[in-house]
C-alpha cells in the first residue's frame, strides 16, 4: 500500500509509506511459530491425564477412582483430584512469574532474546518430562515449560504487532493464535496415536514431542531481525532504519521512524514502566491489560482445551472416541481461526468480538440445558449416542466462535494498544493475568464440575454476556491505526477520553512523503 505519510491535524488516522513485503510476512510467520509451544502444551496435558498408564504411574488414587466410577457413582466427580489438576496448572504459575522477568529482557535486550530464552527453557522442560520417573520430575519439567511460554507469549505478540504494517497488523499478529491452535491440534493427534499404544510409555512420547515445536521456534528465532521499535528503544537507530526499509520495501520510511524515535524519547523519560502504567493517563491501557486476558479465560475455553477428552468420557464416549472428539474440536479451532485472519483488518476487532460472544453464549446455554436435562444432577443418567453427538457439535460451534473472536483478539488487542514506554510491562501483565486465570480454571474446573454440574456451563455463559457488554461499551476499535499513534483512539473514546490528556497526543509533524 502506498501511504501518504499524512500528518493528521484533525485526529484522523495516519498512513505511512511502504507496502506489505514478502520479507515482513516471512519474519512474522517464523515468529508466530512461538505459538506452537503454547498450543502443544495446552493440547497435550488433557489427553495425557486421561491415559490409564499415566494415571496409574503418577496418580494411582485418581486411577482407582476412575475405575470405580459408574453405576451409582456420580460421573460429574470422577476426575476431581487436586494433584491431577496441579499437573496441568503448575505450568501457568511458572509462566505467570517468569513473564515479569521476560518483560525486562524484552525491553532491555529485544523481543528476539526473549524468544530464544523461552525456546531453550521449553526444550529442557520437554526433555525432563519425557524421562520423568516421579511426580516431582513431572512438575519440574512443567515449570520449565511454563518459563518457556511465559517468555514466548510475552515477546511474540509484541514482535508481530511491531513488525506488521498497520493495515495488516491484525492478520499478522493472529499468526500467533493460528500457531497456537495448530499446536493444540497436533498434540491432540499425537495423544490419539500414543493413547492407542498401551505399551506404558505412550504418554512419554506425547510429552517429549513438545521438543519439536520448541526447536522450530528457537531455530527460527535465531535468524530473525529484531523489531525497529525495539532497536530504536535500545539506541540502534541505523539498524532500525535498515530493518524498517527492508520490511516496508521502501527507502522512504522517515515518517514512521520519526514516530518511533519520538515514542522512544517519551519512553526514556519514564524510569519505571511499572509505576508509569499505574498513572491515570494509562488507566485505559491497564484496564484492558487486565480485563481482556481475564475475560478470554472466563469464556471457559480451556475447559474444552484441557479437559475435552475427560469431558467427553464424562458424557459417555469411550476412551478412543473421547480422544477423537478432542481432535475434531481441535480441527474446528484451527479452521475457524482463519476466518478471523481473513476478516479482522477488514471488519475490525469489535464485530468479531460481538459475533463470537453471542455465538458462544447460545452454545453454552444449549450444552448446559442438554446435560442438565438428560444427565441429571446426580450425574447417573446416560446420554443417548445422538445426544452425545449433539453436545459434541455444540461444543464445536462454541470453539469456532472463540477461535474467531476472543482467542486471537485476546492476544492481538492488548499487544497493539500500549505506548512504547509501557509496552513490555503491559504485555507481561497480559500474560500474567491470562495465565493466572488459566491456572484458576485448570485448577478449579474438575472440582467445579463436580459441584456445579451442568450449572457450570450457565456460569460461563453469564461471563460471556458480561464481557460482550464490556466490548460494546469500553473497547475501542483499533483497526488500521499505527501502533505508535494509538493514543488517538483513546482520545476519541466516549469514556476513556477523560483519562488521556492533550499533551499525551503527539503533535502532528509535517513530514514529507
Ligand atoms: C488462549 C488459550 C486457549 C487457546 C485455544 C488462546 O488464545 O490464550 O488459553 O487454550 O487460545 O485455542
Amino acid at each position: 500500500m502506498a501511504g501518504g505519510g499524512l500528518a493528521p491535524s484533525n485526529g484522523a488516522v495516519k498512513h505511512y509509506n511502504g507496502r506489505v513485503t514478502s520479507f515482513v510476512i516471512m519474519t512474522c510467520v517464523i515468529a508466530a511459530t512461538g505459538g506452537l509451544i503454547f498450543g502443544y502444551d495446552i493440547g497435550v496435558s488433557g489427553g495425557v491425564t486421561s491415559m490409564d498408564e499415566f494415571l496409574e504411574k503418577f496418580f494411582p488414587s485418581v486411577y482407582q477412582q476412575e475405575k470405580a466410577a459408574g453405576g451409582s457413582k456420580s460421573q460429574w466427580c470422577q476426575f476431581d483430584s487436586q494433584m491431577l489438576t496441579s499437573f496441568t496448572s503448575s505450568l501457568y504459575v511458572a509462566g505467570l512469574i517468569s513473564t515479569y522477568f521476560a518483560s525486562m529482557v524484552t525491553q532491555a535486550f529485544g523481543r528476539k532474546s526473549s524468544m530464544l530464552f523461552g525456546g531453550a527453557a521449553f526444550l529442557l522442560g520437554s526433555a525432563i518430562n519425557g524421562v520423568a520417573m516421579n511426580v516431582a520430575m513431572l512438575i519440574i519439567g512443567r515449570i520449565l515449560l511454563g518459563v518457556g511460554v511465559g517468555f514466548a507469549n510475552q515477546a511474540v505478540p509484541l514482535y508481530l504487532s511491531e513488525m506488521a504494517p498497520p493495515q495488516l497488523r491484525g492478520a499478522l499478529n493472529m499468526g500467533f493464535q493460528m500457531a497456537t491452535t495448530i499446536g493444540i491440534f497436533v498434540a491432540g493427534l499425537v495423544n490419539y496415536g500414543t493413547g492407542k499404544l498401551h505399551t506404558g510409555y505412550g504418554w512419554r512420547i506425547s510429552v517429549a514431542l513438545a521438543a519439536v515445536p520448541a526447536l522450530i521456534m528457537t531455530l527460527g528465532a535465531i535468524g530473525l531481525p529484531d523489531t525497529p521499535n525495539s532497536l530504536v528503544e535500545r539506541g540502534l537507530r541505523d539498524q532500525a532504519r535498515a530493518t524498517l526499509q527492508k520490511i516496508r520495501g521502501t527507502e522512504d520510511i522517515d515518517a514512521e521512524l520519526q514516530d518511533m524515535i519520538e515514542a522512544s524519547e517519551e519512553a526514556k523519560k519514564v524510569n519505571d514502566p511499572w509505576s508509569s502504567i499505574l498513572r491515570p493517563e494509562h488507566r485505559p491501557h491497564l484496564v484492558m491489560a487486565i480485563a481482556i486476558p481475564m475475560f478470554q479465560q472466563l469464556t471457559g475455553i480451556n475447559v474444552i482445551m484441557f479437559y475435552a477428552p475427560v469431558l467427553f468420557k464424562t458424557i459417555g464416549f469411550g476412551d478412543s472416541a473421547s480422544l477423537m472428539s478432542a481432535v475434531i474440536s481441535g480441527l474446528v479451532n484451527v479452521f475457524a481461526t482463519t476466518v478471523s485472519i481473513a476478516t479482522v483488518d477488514k471488519f475490525g476487532r469489535k464485530v468479531l468480538f460481538l459475533e463470537g460472544g453471542i455465538q458462544m453464549l447460545v452454545s453454552q446455554v444449549a450444552v448446559g440445558a442438554i446435560l442438565g436435562t438428560f444427565f441429571g444432577d446426580a450425574g447417573t443418567g446416560k446420554l443417548s449416542p445422538g445426544l452425545a453427538n449433539l453436545v459434541l457439535a455444540l461444543i464445536c460451534v462454541y470453539v469456532a466462535a472463540f477461535a474467531w473472536s476472543w482467542g486471537p483478539l485476546g492476544w492481538l488487542v492488548p499487544s497493539e494498544i500500549f505506548p512504547l514506554n509501557i509496552r513490555s510491562a503491559g504485555q507481561s501483565i497480559v500474560v500474567g493475568v491470562n495465565f493466572l486465570f488459566t491456572f484458576i480454571i485448570a485448577q478449579l474446573f474438575l472440582m467445579a464440575l463436580c459441584h456445579l454440574k451442568s450449572g457450570l456451563f450457565y456460569l460461563f455463559a453469564a461471563f460471556v454476556a458480561v464481557m460482550t457488554l464490556f466490548v460494546v461499551l469500553l473497547v475501542p476499535e483499533t483497526k488500521g491505526v499505527p501502533i505508535e499513534e494509538m493514543n488517538l483512539v483513546w482520545k476519541k473514546h466516549w469514556f476513556w477520553k477523560k483519562y488521556v490528556l492533550d499533551d499525551h497526543i503527539k503533535p502532528s509533524h509535517p513530514r514529507g512523503d
